[in-house]
């Protein structure tokens, strides 16, 4: 490739990936790239028309088990054991066992079930910042709306929340020093409290899923004690840390497309599309989760030696002007909209109705209350967090008035 594809972690890149990546499609279908912080080598694929097939590529598998010593070592470096078993980390049947124990707390029909509570949350949150002027968006509303709504769901109790943002970040962004102690640290943390949840919810069940899945382990086979805690990690991380990127920067496009912004406002019929939209204009999930070679397999022409991490770019797919007229465009209307951004194949994000529904209630909730949202801070005074997987904003400031 012309210019360095490691600048993809430089400020300026985190803050518009999208001219590395046109440089990157129009070049090669797969770079090699090494992740700076953990020294983690991988191999990214850019172009829609790879992204798709990738996804659901047979030869690659999704759990480490399957490699080697030296390669699942590697990889499981910044992973605790008791973390890892998980519906992201299985290849069928594991995982069509595991994604069957809960996919039924997922469906649209009964996402749609809590679509007034999730009403009433938002509702609180935002007439709380709106009385205070200004806030940091991310801060007051995109981030404790969906962790709320995830641990309602989980039936985690309130007070026990306060935690597992700093758990999550450590987990999620590494120290710049590589140093794996702060990432064990964090994780031995969720063991210890699951562990602790768990005993206490086979004592006193209630009515939430993680009371359901302690029955089904308890029925013998379905379910083993490290994948209960494997899926209920899953699903706090999954739930903080990308529908709330998905606010933020929604709110920003939208902000920055104050056209888009009026129509959206004229024709509320419009919701469900612009909603799909924004997750294609900003692609909360840079990139796919890792897939791994077991033996050297052909991808996009190159042969990916064994025991290799190869990734599906899911932004830059979103952003590929072979499918997406104008792609740089942000246009709530847009029809069609076959975007990658939720995934694609079996692994397809398990909580995208949920994600979609509290995206839509947010932004109708934010049409109506507060019509003169603005920006507090120039935009070139935003600040891009620094993972090239998970895009977000560090902060958003906004004023009300
Ligand atoms: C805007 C918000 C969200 C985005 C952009 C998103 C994106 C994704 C993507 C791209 C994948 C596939 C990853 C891969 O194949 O490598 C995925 C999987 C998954 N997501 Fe989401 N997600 C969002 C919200 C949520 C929420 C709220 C939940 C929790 C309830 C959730 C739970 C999951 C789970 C459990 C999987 C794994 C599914 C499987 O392996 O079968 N996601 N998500």
């Amino acid at each position: 490739m012309t210019g360095n594809a490691q600048e993809l972690w430089t400020p300026a890149c985190r803050a518009d990936p999208r001219p590395l990546y046109a440089r990157m499609r129009q070049e090669a279908r797969v770079v090699r790239l090494v992740e700076p912080i953990q020294q983690m080598p991988f191999w990214l694929v850019s172009r829609y028309a790879d992204v798709v097939p990738l996804m659901r590529d047979g030869r690659l598998a999704k759990d480490p088990r399957k490699l080697g010593e030296q390669g699942r070592s590697r990889f499981l470096r910044f992973t605790h054991e008791g973390l890892a078993r998980h519906m992201l980390n299985a290849d069928p049947p594991d995982h069509t066992r595991l994604r069957a124990l809960v996919s039924q707390a997922f469906t649209p029909r009964r996402v749609e079930a809590l679509r007034s509570r999730v009403t009433t949350l938002a509702t609180g949150l935002l007439e709380a910042a709106i009385a205070r002027g200004s806030v940091d968006f991310i801060d007051a509303f995109a981030f404790p709306l969906p962790v709320i709504v995830i641990a309602e769901l989980l039936g985690l109790p309130p007070e026990d929340r306060h935690p597992f943002r700093d758990w999550t970040r450590a987990l999620l962004v590494p120290p710049a020093d590589g140093d794996p102690e702060p990432v064990m640290a964090a994780s031995q943390s969720f063991v210890r409290y699951f562990t602790t949840l768990l005993e206490r919810r086979r004592t006193a069940p209630g009515d939430d899923l993680v009371s359901a899945m302690l029955a089904a382990e308890e029925q013998g086979d379905r379910l083993r004690p490290d994948e209960l805690i494997g899926m209920l990690f899953l699903l706090l991380v999954a739930g903080h840390e990308t529908t709330v990127n998905l606010l933020g920067s929604g709110l920003l496009a939208l902000l920055e497309h104050p056209e888009q912004l009026e129509r959206l406002r004229a024709e509320r019929g419009l919701m469900d599309s612009a909603v799909q939209e924004l997750l294609r204009y900003c692609s909360p999930v840079e990139m796919s989760t890792a897939r791994f070679t077991v033996e050297p397999t052909e991808v996009c022409g190159q042969v990916i030696p064994a025991e290799e991490m190869v990734l599906a770019g899911l932004m830059s797919a979103n952003h590929d002007p072979e499918v997406f007229a104008e792609p740089e465009r942000l246009d709530v209307g847009r029809t069609p909209n076959k975007h990658v951004a939720l995934g694609f194949g079996i692994h397809y994000c398990l909580g995208a109705p949920l994600a979609r529904l509290e995206a839509a209630v947010a932004f109708e909730l934010l049409l109506e209350r507060a019509p003169r949202v603005r920006l507090a801070v120039a935009p070139e005074r935003l600040e891009w967090r620094k993972s090239a997987v998970i895009r977000g904003l560090e902060q958003l400031p906004v004023t009300f008035a």
